[in-house]
């Protein structure tokens, strides 16, 4: 006994120091596995959830996008690599080794493979690293017939349509031909009817009014729909018994694509205490990327080098990537929201609209400031500055538990309305296309993060994000033209509030004209001229 438990540990011991080095402050295994378990308790009784890993996207010939795993997936389970899929199961199902409610299928080890595209944690290792109950190697799920089986429902995403068809058993096509074939996959599986059909289902007739208010809504969101036969005849039913009738004789759904989104906002939308060491860290590195490039920003630098540093500074403090692209637009560029050509070769005396944000172990902030090149505020840059600051104010003000989410933006709305009206440039009560955007979106795994937008609640990030865009050849004077300022900040909900999380990098104009007076590391940073 002693021996066979010393080589155990022998063999544990070297399959550790085999498994791919990471760093110490990934979520750990228990947070995914609590995460699991908080979905199960909200399946459906006798049914599974089924995810898969994302797809590697080709970029070009044999060069592919740098891969990043599905937020879900990551969230339910840890794992970063590709062809993979889990099933998550209401009631424990069992085995020859006993109970079991998840199922992880995994890509196995493969020496030439890592070779070229890096190590994998293989079967042995996600289940050392990861706690799974069952793993799995990808290639048996094909052979798994009786996976699905006993499931009188099967929840699941619309499966995408855009995967590449790759015949190596195992690959995520391969997976997902397997899952159509054991779930008899639905051919037109659109969310939007299976939801409308479910109400349909489980709605009294006696209750059509408001089942016909709730289609009319879906119809207009979901342009596929509006002919579909049963929804048809169901709206133009005229009896209790008719619309009976045609309850019962819906297309069966054993295969659920429409109740999984709610389930996965409605926990991802509130942080844990290990979730939020990871955002605060991802705000905290942006900000410190914000407050360096303030002071090394100078006229005769390029949209991209100020991008440059920012990403420099993420990458020093080991934030792999980039949230979402970065968007450094200077002057009339800063008008474009989602601006990221970053191509502009001199920033001259412009304001430079910086939203960018370090992704920090999958958790990505969403900081934006807006500086003027040259250090100081011209006067109308100053006014909208001015204007957008105040009605971020208001929002933060606005900012507690019970807000229903619009709040936020009803509050920065206003502040820019009547700023815009104070200054003269539109008239009092008129529509103004000077604020075309949401103020406020939750944040995460994704920088537009899951959540069913309700009211506020403890423990929701949000942005706070205001903007005032005057393009060139806007209908009032010119002398606001290609003026563009959003002030973006990120928020915890908490008990009596909101916390937030982004101060480091200054908000208010005469700080940043302070700081950006500091001088910069960057200052002899002096790269040789390149030959012409
Ligand atoms: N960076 C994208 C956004 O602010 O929503
Ligand atoms: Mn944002
Ligand atoms: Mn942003």
């Amino acid at each position: 006994m002693y021996l066979r438990l010393s080589s155990c540990l022998l063999l544990l011991g070297g399959l550790l120091s085999l498994l791919p080095a990471q760093p110490r402050d990934y979520l750990p295994a228990d947070f995914h596995r609590e995460r699991r378990e908080a979905l199960r308790q909200q399946l459906p009784e006798g049914s599974v959830a089924v995810f898969f890993a994302s797809p590697v996207r080709n970029r070009a010939n044999d060069v592919d996008y740098v891969y990043h795993q599905d937020p879900d997936f990551y969230y339910l389970t840890g794992y970063r690599e590709p062809h993979a899929m889990l099933l998550l199961y209401a009631q424990p199902q069992q085995d020859a080794e006993g109970s079991f409610t998840e199922v992880l299928y995994v890509q196995p080890r493969n020496p030439r493979a890592e070779q070229w595209t890096g190590r994998r944690l293989g079967v042995a290792g996600a289940q050392a690293q990861l706690g799974l109950q069952r793993v799995y190697p990808n290639t048996q799920f094909a052979a798994d017939s009786q996976a699905l089986a006993a499931a009188s429902r099967i929840l699941c995403f619309e499966l995408p349509s855009d995967v590449r068809r790759r015949d190596a058993e195992g690959s995520l096509y391969q997976l997902m031909q397997a899952f159509r074939a054991f779930s008899d996959y639905p051919e037109r599986p659109d969310p939007g009817r299976y939801r409308i059909y479910d109400l349909i289902r489980s709605t009294e007739v006696e209750n059509n009014a408001n089942v016909a208010q709730v289609i009319d809504r879906y119809l207009r969101w979901n342009p596929n729909l509006p002919g579909d036969d049963p929804i048809v005849r169901y709206q133009e039913a005229t009896s209790a018994e008719e619309r009976r009738q045609i309850a019962a004789e819906l297309p069966e759904n054993r295969v659920d694509v429409s109740s999984l989104d709610y389930l996965m906002n409605g926990l991802r939308e509130i942080k844990t205490p290990e979730e939020l060491v990871l955002l605060r860290k991802a705000i905290d590195i942006s900000t410190i990327g914000q407050r360096e490039v303030m002071k090394a920003m100078h006229p005769d630098m390029s949209e991209m080098e100020v991008q440059g540093i920012h990403e420099f500074v993420y990458k020093k403090y080991g934030a792999e990537y980039e949230g979402y692209p970065s968007i450094v637009g200077a002057g009339e560029n800063g008008c474009i929201l989602h601006y990221i050509d970053n191509i502009k070769d001199r920033l001259s005396d412009e304001l430079v609209l910086m939203d960018l944000g370090a992704e920090y172990h999958g958790y990505t902030a969403d900081v934006t400031r807006t500086i003027p090149a040259d250090g100081t505020f011209s006067p109308e840059q100053r006014a909208i500055y001015d204007i957008v600051y105040e009605a971020q104010e208001a929002a933060m003000r606005a900012c507690r538990p019970g807000l229903p989410f619009n709040g936020l933006h009803a509050a920065a709305q206003a502040g820019v309305d009547s700023g815009l009206v104070a200054i003269g440039l539109v008239e009092p009560g008129a529509f103004h296309p000077y604020f075309p955007h949401g103020t406020s979106h939750y944040l995460g795994l994704d920088v537009h993060d899951r959540g069913n937008y309700g009211p506020l609640a403890p423990g929701m990030v949000l942005t706070i994000e205001p903007g005032i865009y005057i393009p060139t050849g806007s209908k009032c004077d010119p002398r606001w033209w290609g003026i563009a300022v959003r002030i973006e900040d990120d928020v915890l909900v908490t008990e009596t509030g909101c916390e937030l999380l982004s101060d480091r990098a200054p908000r208010r104009a005469e700080e940043i004209e302070a700081l950006m007076a500091e001088p910069s590391a960057l200052d002899d940073f002096v790269l040789p001229g390149l030959e012409e």
